[in-house]
């Protein structure tokens, strides 16, 4: 019915789920599956988590829009939770994670014309290649994928794109006096889980301060506990499953946005601080759903399963055990040359091309074996459980992937 009915603009393994529960899936055919994929790392929290649901159903009995034409009484207790927790002044409030991205190019403009003092229209932002940042027009006028932006010019001006963990073109990029920001994935999860240097962010970040240009970091899959940290842009705190509010790198900007609802419902994020955000003024940004209190419900409640859960401490401590275990395949290998990541953001390379379909031929193999995960290319297949898994659980699916790759070699 997909392929006759809906627009061919995925291309979905084929399995067809029912039910989700924690780390597991189930088929229309009642097989279960560990989730490896995670709906793209929108999942942290697990499938159907309880107390995520309870917020939303009893929320959506009471009151689910009053749109921004007036106050609701959950809006402004969220945005006191989230700004508590991710230390920011304000939060703005909107639905997916390309809505995100594109409000914090808006508000990135708009500081620039009002506070630094940028020529009307002249405003630039500085893109990385391979970035993804999501659909819409203005953002894959960014892109540097052909699939993403071919066909669809003409394309957003005021752009520019240099190599990702590239510092020197970085600088080179934001000596020009009309740059209104660098925006930039901390682990580019789309280009297959590509992790920078370590010096990169910090670096970055103290580059944008020097040359008065906003750094804005778009976590919308790498935020919300993902790679062993609330964000991957913390820094090297003792936090104890929490952000301790020292970052080692503070975005400007901050794009949150997937695990924010668990995966229950689309909410997204931009936060900032009040001499950013402030500068858009009422009437000049908004959704009609972005802020809406089934959202502000369920973004609490996902939210305070991540601090209850110690969802971090966990992504931390099984993507090491993670690593370890695909580390021996590698060692032992021929079809595996490579994996990396943090936290439970990883992926294996395999030993072939970009173009090659192994990683998909492998998928197809891991899903008739229980678990089930994507390529991001013909020869990288991304690993994102949810946070919620067991160690046990973790080891179960180590030696699934283990014995597929054999089974493969
Ligand atoms: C880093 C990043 N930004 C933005 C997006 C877009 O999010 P959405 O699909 O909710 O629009 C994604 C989606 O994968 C992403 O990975």
């Amino acid at each position: 019915m997909e392929d006759k009915y809906g627009a061919h603009n995925y291309h979905p393994l084929p399995v067809v789920l029912s039910k989700g529960e924690g780390v597991y899936v189930w088929d229309v055919e009642g097989k279960k599956y560990f989730d490896f994929l995670s709906a793209y790392s929108a999942v942290n929290q697990g499938h159907c988590h309880p107390a995520i649901l309870e917020a939303m159903q009893s929320q959506a009995q009471t009151l689910t829009l009053t749109s921004r034409a007036f106050y609701n009484d959950m809006l402004g207790k969220y945005e006191k939770y989230i700004t508590d927790m991710m230390a920011y002044d304000k939060v703005l409030p909107i639905n997916t994670g390309v809505e995100a991205v594109e409000t914090a190019l808006k508000l990135a403009r708009k500081w620039a014309y009002t506070v630094k003092g940028v020529e009307e229209n002249k405003a630039k932002i500085i893109f990385a290649s391979q970035n993804f940042h999501g659909r819409t027009l203005a953002v894959i006028s960014g892109s540097t994928d052909p699939d993403s932006r071919g066909g669809f010019g003409p394309y957003m001006p005021g752009y520019e794109v240099i190599p990702y963990n590239d510092l020197n073109a970085l600088e080179a990029a934001l000596q020009q006096s009309n740059v209104a920001g660098f925006i930039v994935e901390p682990i580019q999860g789309e280009a297959g889980v590509v992790v920078p240097d370590a010096e990169y962010l910090p670096s970055a970040k103290a580059l944008c301060e020097k040359y008065n240009a906003l750094f804005i970091a778009d976590e919308v899959q790498t935020g919300i506990a993902r790679t062993g940290k609330l964000l991957a842009t913390c820094g090297n705190c003792d936090c104890t499953g929490l952000c301790e509010r020292k970052p080692e790198v503070r975005p400007d900007i901050l794009i949150l946005g997937k695990a924010l609802s668990g995966g229950v419902f689309p909410v997204s994020a931009v936060l900032a601080d009040d001499d950013i955000m402030l500068c858009i003024k009422p009437g000049e940004h908004g959704s009609t759903f972005g802020g809406n209190p089934i959202a502000c419900a369920v973004a609490i409640a996902a939210l305070q399963v991540v601090r209850d859960e110690k969802l971090a401490l966990n992504a931390d401590k099984l993507g090491i055990i993670f690593r370890q275990r695909m580390q021996a395949l590698v060692d032992s290998s021929d079809l595996v040359t490579l994996v990396r990541g943090k936290g439970l953001l990883n992926a294996i390379v395999i030993n072939d091309s970009p173009e090659s379909k192994t990683a998909w031929n492998i998928c197809m193999k891991l899903r008739d074996n229980g678990l089930l995960a994507k390529p991001t290319h013909g020869n990288i297949i991304r690993f994102a459980p949810p946070l919620v898994m067991t160690e046990e659980q973790l080891h179960a699916c180590c030696d699934i992937i283990e014995k597929t790759i054999k089974e493969f070699a």
